[in-house]
């Protein structure tokens, strides 16, 4: 990536500042970052190793000369001008969910399907982050004996809202304290000491929210399996940063936990985290800042006599391996 001009669109959000730490932390060899967000932002600043990067607009012209194009602004700025991007010769990694159900563009979680980038036609889809979070620790275990059926109960950070959630969630927990009222202006229900379902529209046929359908999609598409049977619950939790999942899953064949323990152990982009007797496993508070997805609470699922089910915690930084982080792991791919 030498010579490669990458662009970074929502380069003052949530996820956006995230992309500039992980592509410096890297060490990606780019010839030039350029920063694009809304005109509200353009003239502000960053440090980018060394130099100060000045914030642009984001018009068709600034994608002029650029390689690679990472977006995290929202699926209608994606929409809009992921195909410019293209036009102009970028390859786009896209954060939003725009394309991640288009059947011709590659969903990749570079752990579990890294082939599927050749395939790509301009624009390559970024996962969603609770689905990223559970697949990564679930993948080795479906090479070894295949998940025929998932059940997940998410728990997820503010950070999966942006920067504006991030800020009510501190400003709603300040004003709890101080005993003072907070109007909620992101979520509709109060943010502090509270948790809620996940806040995006319920689809009336089936009772899921377009969370839960995304996780249940998405695990289809990026395991190449329709076959799986997923259920998911997904619920925004007061964490900042980093979302933790609960899941249960069915093997083909009886599995015990000291086997999915040992798969873990060796699988890349997953530490195990696993201590019974300090009560010690997979905390949002551990997984903020790391690229690893943390897993534990590795136990056979009772509820299940033939022994083909295990129950397992996991938590992953929402903004790294859930984002940024899994996007710029594509872009080294490319
Ligand atoms: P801005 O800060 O200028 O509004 P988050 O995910 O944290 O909510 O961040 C959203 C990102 O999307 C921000 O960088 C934001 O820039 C950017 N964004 C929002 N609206 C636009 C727009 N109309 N054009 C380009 N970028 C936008």
């Amino acid at each position: 990536m030498r010579n490669k001009t990458v662009a970074i669109v929502g380069a003052t959000g949530a996820v956006g500042r995230e992309f500039i730490g992980c592509i410096e932390r890297r060490g990606v060899p780019v010839k030039q970052l350029k920063l694009l967000a809304s005109a509200r932002s353009a003239g502000k600043t960053y440090d980018f190793r060394g130099e100060t990067l000045v914030v642009e607009d984001t018009t068709p012209e600034a994608f002029e000369g650029v390689d690679i194009a990472l977006f995290s602004a929202g699926s209608g700025i994606s929409r809009q001008f992921a195909p410019i991007a293209v036009k102009a010769g970028a390859v786009v990694v896209d954060n939003s969910s725009a394309f991640r159900a288009d059947p011709e563009i590659p969903l990749v979680v570079p752990e579990i399907n890294a082939a599927a980038i050749k395939t790509h036609k301009g624009i390559v889809a970024n996962p969603n982050c609770a689905a990223i979070t559970t697949l990564v620790p679930l993948w080795p275990i479906h090479q070894v004996n295949p998940v025929k059926r998932l059940i997940v109960s998410t728990y997820q950070a503010a950070s999966g809202g942006g920067a504006a959630l991030m800020e009510e969630l501190e400003n709603a927990t300040r004003a709890y304290l101080d005993g003072r009222p907070h109007e909620p202006k992101v979520v509709k229900y109060p943010y502090a000491f509270n948790l809620f379902s996940h806040n995006t529209a319920i689809d009336p046929e089936t009772g899921y929210n377009d969370e839960e359908t995304k996780v249940i999609k998405e695990t289809r598409k990026i395991f190449g399996d329709e076959t799986i049977a997923v259920s998911a619950t997904c619920v925004r939790v007061p964490v900042l940063r980093a979302h933790s999942v609960s899941m249960t899953f069915e093997c083909e064949r009886p599995i015990a936990p000291e086997e999915v323990r040992a798969i873990l152990a060796n699988a890349p982009g997953v530490r195990l985290v696993d201590d019974r007797e300090d009560n010690y496993f997979p905390m949002p508070k551990d997984a903020s800042g790391q690229d690893d997805v943390l897993a534990g609470r590795i136990r056979r699922d009772l509820s299940d006599a033939s022994g083909r089910s295990i129950s397992m915690f996991v938590a992953a930084d929402q903004l790294l391996k859930g984002a940024a982080l899994n996007a710029v792991q594509i872009a080294e791919l490319l």
